[in-house]
């Protein structure tokens, strides 16, 4: 059985890119942070490099995050090593994150809309998730809901999440496609959060983790909800709010 899918007394606390309030965000130093913070698991971005492997970064250029410029998919792994990603980290591969935390923590791994159909994404994905062993800890998630279909087609037995936020065309905020993309949870942004919405697509057999939490009042009212897990920067927060012990 999937970890995610278990069921638990609280909202699971998944610190958002890492620890990313208190560290450079999708770094390893981010993620042992979540860990260190008391975090239920992490939610990570990811996408491929010019060299194919899967890696660990949220735009999809380099100029944010990093001492690069340029489409990340125009460089290798070995020209992405040489990169500062804050306070001399590297940007990770995603075998790298689950090699350092995958043993600790949750993980939802959010896959970054590829830039053409033949990117292989997904499968390259799938294929890290596997090898690690990480099929029973990984939650998938996406923007995109023709990848959320791809992945169940391609890994039914790793679940899924469709990511939308109110900024989003009609169709992706109201999700017309769900009906033909198989998966259990939905992840709003936290605005669009109420108990009734939650309690509609509980009636669906839909669960909801929401994004992106850094208040305590949102992350109070989000709770009450009955979500099952909130996205933020900083797990310490999120579990003093939540008044979590041990
Ligand atoms: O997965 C939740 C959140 O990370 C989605 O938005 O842009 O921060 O990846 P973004
Ligand atoms: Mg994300």
């Amino acid at each position: 059985m999937n970890q995610w899918l278990e069921s638990h007394t609280r909202p699971l606390i998944i610190g958002h890119r890492g620890a990313s309030a208190h560290a450079p965000e999708n770094t390893l130093a981010a993620f042992r942070l979540a860990h260190e913070q008391g975090a239920d698991g992490i939610e990570l971005d990811v996408t491929r490099c010019l060299s194919g492997e899967v890696v660990v970064i949220h735009d999809d250029t380099l100029d944010r995050t990093t001492n690069g410029e340029g489409n990340v998919t125009e460089w290798s792994l070995a020209e992405l090593r040489t990169l500062n990603a804050g306070n001399g980290q590297r940007i990770p591969t995603l075998d790298e994150v689950f090699e350092t935390v995958g043993r600790d923590l949750l993980i939802n791994v959010e896959v970054k809309n590829p830039t053409t159909s033949h990117s292989g994404l997904e499968a390259a994905v799938v294929e890290v998730v596997r090898r690690n062993n990480m099929t029973g800890r990984v939650l998938f998630s996406c923007f995109n809901p023709l990848v959320v279909r791809k992945l169940a087609i391609l890994a039914p037995e790793i679940p899924r999440a469709i990511l939308y936020s109110p900024d989003l065309p009609i169709y992706l905020r109201d999700v017309w496609l769900a009906p033909f993309v198989p998966h259990q949870f939905r992840h709003p942004e936290h605005s669009m959060v109420t108990l009734e919405y939650v309690r509609y697509l509980g009636r669906q057999k839909l669960r909801v983790n929401t994004w992106t939490l850094n208040n305590p009042a949102d992350i109070t009212r989000v709770a009450a909800c009955g979500v099952s897990a909130i996205i933020g920067d900083s797990p310490k927060m999120m579990r003093e709010v939540l008044a979590v012990r041990g």
